[in-house]
């Protein structure tokens, strides 16, 4: 065969597509398991971040040996005990995200419901107990819902009182940098710190994201943080989504169960 002939060119364009798709392929399938634990460490990461413990010196493997994860059936409020959810699910591989979208491990959530704007919602969770010298001092659970352009994905942490916020945190979105990219500017962030998430005695979230600054005279100044400029929508999103799932929808049976165990223990 001649090398400039025009069967030549095919037979070399032909060998390269088949020796590079072999090669990307051969690299994604390789890179699998690598993506999986980093993406693994990233959500790691972000407990932490959201509790506040995050210290880029200390390998993050490190610093969560202080958190425990499990999981929750949010329709009881109660762990799952063992290693397997439903004598199914692997607990250590449960994939929470991917269970939302399966009908099977999720359930419709009813249209006046849906403050995150999800659709459907997963049956089980992840929470994670952080502990501080052996005791609970936070439980940090995950939290999506709808922005302007794409779902976001983060972590909510509560003080031990089950009350207040201890940090929020956003490890995916596709909002726009510099509008909605804003829920990950530190400096908005550390402003959840300390609010007090439910109204009292009634038990529901109130929390809110106003549009323009909190007036430091405003009686509800526990329930409220900073909008972001210019990105209400955003705003109002994760105002929502915060409120869906630490409401009853969400949350609101696990938080309800450890309450009245807490008070059961402390014999009030
Ligand atoms: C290119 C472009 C990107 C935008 N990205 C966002 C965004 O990520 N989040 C958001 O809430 N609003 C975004 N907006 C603005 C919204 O359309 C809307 O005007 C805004 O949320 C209203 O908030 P404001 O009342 O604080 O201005 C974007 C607008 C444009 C033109």
């Amino acid at each position: 065969m001649q090398r400039d002939s025009v069967l030549g060119t095919f037979t070399v364009a032909l060998v390269l597509c088949v020796a590079c798709s072999l090669l990307v392929s051969g690299a994604a399938v390789g890179l699998k398991s690598i993506q999986t634990e980093n993406r693994l460490l990233d959500k790691k990461k972000n407990v932490l971040l959201a509790a506040g413990l995050y210290d880029p010196s200390t390998p993050v493997e490190k610093a969560f040996g202080a958190v425990e994860a499990r999981v929750v059936n949010l329709e009881t409020g109660e762990y799952v005990d063992g290693d397997k959810i439903e004598n199914t699910l692997d607990v250590t591989t449960y994939d929470q995200v991917k269970a939302a979208k399966d009908p099977k491990w999720s359930v419709a959530i009813p249209g006046g419901e849906d403050l995150g704007g999800i659709k459907r919602r997963e049956r089980y969770s992840f929470v994670y107990l952080v502990k501080k010298d052996g005791a609970l001092d936070q439980i940090v659970v995950p939290i999506n819902g709808k922005g302007l352009w794409s779902t976001l994905y983060g972590f909510l942490a509560l003080h031990k009182d089950l009350q207040t916020i201890r940090g929020i945190t956003f490890y995916e979105h596709k909002e726009t940098p510099g509008l909605g990219g804003e829920v990950d500017n530190p400096k908005w962030k550390a402003q959840w710190v300390g609010k007090r998430l439910f109204d009292e005695p009634a038990g529901k979230p109130v929390i809110q994201v106003l549009k323009g600054s909190v007036d430091p005279t405003s009686p509800n100044i526990d329930h409220q943080v900073d909008g972001l400029a210019g990105a209400t929508i955003t705003a109002r999103g994760v105002e929502n989504l915060v409120r869906y799932w630490l409401g009853d929808g969400g949350f609101g049976n696990y938080l309800e169960k450890r309450l009245q165990k807490r008070k059961a223990s402390d014999g009030q």
